[in-house]
């Protein structure tokens, strides 16, 4: 997905080996750069079912017998009690906290530092729905898909994501143990697989909705946003919109 992210927690990496890895938020991309890295063995975590099934199914034929993918939620204190990793990676996972287990973001790094050996790598996603509206038409456009797609999320009776700014994240990692290395944003190019991507999200929601008129409005106002996106694309080759970061933090 962000393939610059990836490769430059390999550049920070360098020549220190990876040892034991923790995914601490799996899904299809992480596993499958992990399991091209170098490493003693690996254990993956979601809280959600079909999300570890997506993973396995991916990652099965490069699955070695010590590799473990589980299904667990980080408010359990047995969740891979008493375990140690030499490298953790929290993947996205701050953001998608919200959805699995809301008000924990401020607990998650500690939770995470005495599985913790030498270090801990936080990719992550500056906010971009919660804000004023943005100036640029690119950012209007992002801002209200982002818009959209959570109210769905929303009337569907789940979560929306929520995403924390890289200082909140480097606050938290600072008060739970860790000592911040690295912070590095990665501006984002959104292209058409990422905006089908968040209109088509909606789907499911809107079929189930008992609300018909409402879920036809809905489905109009999504169709319209996607065809004003994917033709801004085709004219600019991308919306250029918001950041990604990564965070490099050791603990103390
Ligand atoms: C957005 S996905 C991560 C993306 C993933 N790294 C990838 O490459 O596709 C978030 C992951 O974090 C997991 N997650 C979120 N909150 C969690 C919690 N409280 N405990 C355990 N896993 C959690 C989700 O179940 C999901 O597997």
């Amino acid at each position: 997905m962000h393939p610059q992210l990836s490769r430059y927690i390999e550049e920070i990496q360098g020549r220190r080996a990876w040892g034991s890895l923790l995914d601490a938020g799996t899904g299809v991309q992480s596993i499958q750069w992990i399991a091209d890295l170098e490493t003693n063995r690996w254990s993956a975590i979601s809280a959600s079912p079909s999300h570890a099934k997506k993973v396995r199914k991916a990652i099965s034929h490069r699955q070695r017998p010590e590799d473990k993918i589980i299904v667990g939620n980080w408010l359990s204190p047995k969740l891979l009690e008493n375990e140690t990793y030499d490298t953790v990676i929290a993947d996205y996972l701050l953001g998608a906290v919200e959805g699995f287990s809301p008000y924990f973001q401020s607990f998650l790094f500690k939770r995470l530092r005495p599985l913790t050996g030498k270090v801990l790598y936080v990719k992550g996603l500056e906010p971009y729905v919660p804000i004023p509206r943005p100036d640029s038409e690119a950012g209007q456009l992002i801002w209200e898909i982002g818009r959209h797609r959570d109210a769905c999320v929303s009337l569907g009776g789940s979560l929306p994501y929520r995403e924390y700014p890289a200082q909140w994240a480097a606050h938290h990692l600072q008060i739970s143990g860790y000592s911040v290395r690295e912070i590095k944003h990665f501006d984002i190019r959104h292209k058409a697989k990422f905006i089908n991507a968040q209109i088509d999200l909606c789907a499911p929601v809107l079929k189930n909705l008992s609300d018909r008129v409402l879920a036809a409005a809905l489905k109009l106002r999504g169709e319209a946003l996607r065809e004003r996106a994917l033709d801004f694309i085709k004219a600019n080759g991308a919306l250029d919109f918001g950041q990604n970061y990564v965070i490099m933090a050791e603990p103390h």
